[in-house]
């Protein structure tokens, strides 16, 4: 499972109450099925449905769940279909196992064999009720031992919550690969896979690592690794508060979190600015000699993320005379290129759990490079493993849709850069004022921007219809382009592609008819009259042509059919600017067509299989 939500609780609380309302904090995880299982005086009970939390907490109010303690589970359909047989929690035959999962057990199928040939049969066709089928037979009395020999029996990414009909007293916890939480409330004691679902109840928090395990009771929880030492973990102090996981009065968490980007782009700037000079000295251990050692750049992520690294790239390029390329993650593995000590990696994902990205990571850090995460989970599996963290300091993004992570993925990458040529000594100081001033005042350009929303919802109404959209840019805006497409098929559902503007003439213009509008991002710089043509080319084709450029260039785009002009800044900033209303379009053309704008169909919020 790419993603899926896990709970567990047990204390003095209404247990139904929390695990339900904790599912609901972690939906933007996975959304196909979801369920639940309490242990108490009638020993495990379950219960489970296809769709939305919302459509479990119905169920549950005609058939409430009473129990001493509980796990749940939000699902993000891998192995077995959608129905309420593959939904989790899974038990073993006897039921005297429950337990949810999140990942995948890589050798499910030998062991399904296995269990088979001695007799198991098998109510799903998910990996995870192997898992509960194993784990059944191993159990004798000592939920330990048990989960220390699941733990060597099963292969591949795995968090689980699980409880034994025996003991209504605890639940036990495994985590290898996927991210497993262990939060100590007064009396009562929680387990998730996020800190959404328990900020509730408590801010004081144990992330667990990797082949650890847990046993939590409503005094605390105790913790062991793989071999059964004891551990003695950590307890950090989250400073998120529960309005920061809330809508806060938007009616999604996407418009909600469009709406925070420049206070998103102050927060990063803050604390790594003094004056018009760039200083990352506090969280980077760079020196200005490995600074200059180095011959390569790679950067190296997914989605969104790898737009806002293919922005980086041509920043770098900019200020530096460094080799420098961007990959996605996926395919970083899988290529010849020499990667080794003069190498830095740099991979940015918001969740920091993205295992291709992760996977990616521990190729380069074996090759020798020297590793970079930009992340806004500073816990997250891939920050642990890096030599060096940026963190974006979002705040928590629960849109399935990345938008404001997008902005402090770029906020940070431009100081990076910035403060690699610095070292490198390729920055001239006049560069570095001019950016950094701008860089300041962009809060406030992206804040007058947001107040337009009015026409781009108008605009929006008026294309929702379409089956098919083309987005052009070039330089900077060509990943812009990239990422207002994917915005758009994300949430909507409409078939959009993106390409490199001078791309069009070798083959996309074949698509172009009066029912093809096109979005082309066109700021005030160096390629403007380039992609000008380009806008020509579309409009002799008959295609509707939306243009988002600088203001004080619209005279010169009269006979377009749409426009969208943002605020004048430098060449190399205009991606701050232009991406948000390629973000309000998605939004808006998404809300008049009605689909689920935070919990878009068949995706999750970070994807944690290959
Ligand atoms: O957590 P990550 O930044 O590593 O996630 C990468 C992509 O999965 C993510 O950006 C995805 O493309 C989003 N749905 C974009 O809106």
């Amino acid at each position: 499972m790419p993603m899926c939500g896990i709970v567990g609780y047990v204390g003095p609380r209404d247990v139904s109450t929390v695990v339900l309302a904790g599912l609901s904090r972690l939906e933007y995880r996975g959304y196909d099925s979801a369920g639940m299982a309490v242990s108490g005086e009638n020993g495990i009970e379950r219960s489970r449905e296809v769709g939305k939390v919302a459509d479990l907490v119905r169920m549950l109010e005609a058939n409430p769940l009473k129990g001493k303690q509980g796990i749940g589970h939000t699902r993000w359909a891998t192995h077995g279909g959608v129905t309420v047989e593959n939904a989790h929690p899974h038990c073993n035959s006897s039921s005297s196992v429950v337990l949810v999962h999140n990942g995948i057990i890589e050798n499910y199928t030998e062991l399904r064999e296995s269990l088979l040939s001695e007799g198991v049969t098998f109510s799903s066709q998910t990996d995870t009720e192997v898992a509960a089928q194993l784990l059944g037979k191993i159990y004798s009395g000592d939920p330990k031992q048990a989960l220390i020999e699941l733990y060597r029996r099963i292969t591949g990414a795995f968090a689980l919550a699980v409880m034994f009909a025996d003991d209504d007293d605890h639940i036990y916890c495994i985590r290898k690969g996927s991210p497993l939480i262990v939060a100590l409330g007064d009396g009562e004691t929680l387990c998730a896979s996020d800190v959404p679902a328990v900020l509730e109840y408590t801010r004081r928090i144990v992330y667990m690592g990797e082949g650890e395990m847990a046993c939590l009771s409503r005094e605390g929880a105790s913790f062991w690794d793989s071999e059964g030492n004891p551990l003695d973990k950590d307890v950090v102090e989250v400073d998120w508060d529960l309005s920061m996981v809330e809508k806060g009065g938007y009616p999604h968490f996407m418009l909600k979190e469009i709406n925070e980007q420049g206070a998103v782009m102050r927060q990063t700037l803050t604390g790594r600015t003094e004056g018009e000079q760039v200083d990352l000295s506090k969280e980077l251990s760079w020196t200005a000699d490995w600074a200059r050692s180095i011959k390569r750049v790679h950067l190296v992520a997914c989605g969104t993320s790898f737009y806002a690294a293919s922005v980086a790239e041509r920043v770098i390029g900019l200020f530096t005379d460094l080799d420098v390329r961007v990959d996605i993650a996926s395919e970083y593995r899988y290529r010849s290129i020499p990667i080794g000590e003069d190498t830095l990696a740099v991979f940015v994902s918001q969740s920091g759990e993205t295992l291709d990205t992760l996977a990616a990571e521990r190729f380069a850090k074996e090759k020798g490079a020297r590793c970079l995460a930009i992340t806004n989970n500073g816990l997250s599996s891939i920050a642990r493993e890096v030599d060096d963290v940026l963190l974006l300091k979002a705040g928590p993004e629960i849109g399935v849709a990345a938008t404001k992570t997008f902005t402090g993925q770029m906020a940070v990458l431009y100081l990076m850069a910035l403060y690699l040529a610095k070292l490198r000594g390729s920055l001239k100081e006049t560069d570095e004022q001019r950016l950094l001033r701008e860089m300041t005042s962009m809060p406030y350009k992206i804040e007058a921007l947001l107040e337009n929303s009015d026409t781009v919802k108008l605009m929006a109404e008026k294309y929702s219809l379409a089956r098919d959209f083309l987005f052009l840019g070039r330089g900077f805006s060509f990943p812009i382009a990239l990422e207002g497409a994917l915005k758009l098929k994300e949430i909507s559902y409409i078939h959009a592609e993106a390409y490199a503007a001078g791309e069009m003439k070798h083959g996309p213009i074949a698509l172009l008819d009066r029912a093809v509008p096109v979005v082309v991002v066109m700021p005030d710089d160096e390629l403007w009259e380039k992609t000008l043509s380009n806008v020509q080319e579309t409009k002799a084709r008959k295609s509707p042509v939306i243009a988002i450029t600088t203001v004080g260039r619209e005279s010169y785009l009269k006979d377009v059919e749409d426009l969208l002009s943002v605020p004048a800044t430098e060449p190399e900033l205009t991606p701050f600017l232009t991406v948000i209303p390629l973000q309000m379009f998605a939004y808006y053309v998404a809300l008049a067509r009605g689909t689920e704008i935070d919990q878009p169909r068949n995706l999750a919020k970070s994807v944690t299989v290959e």
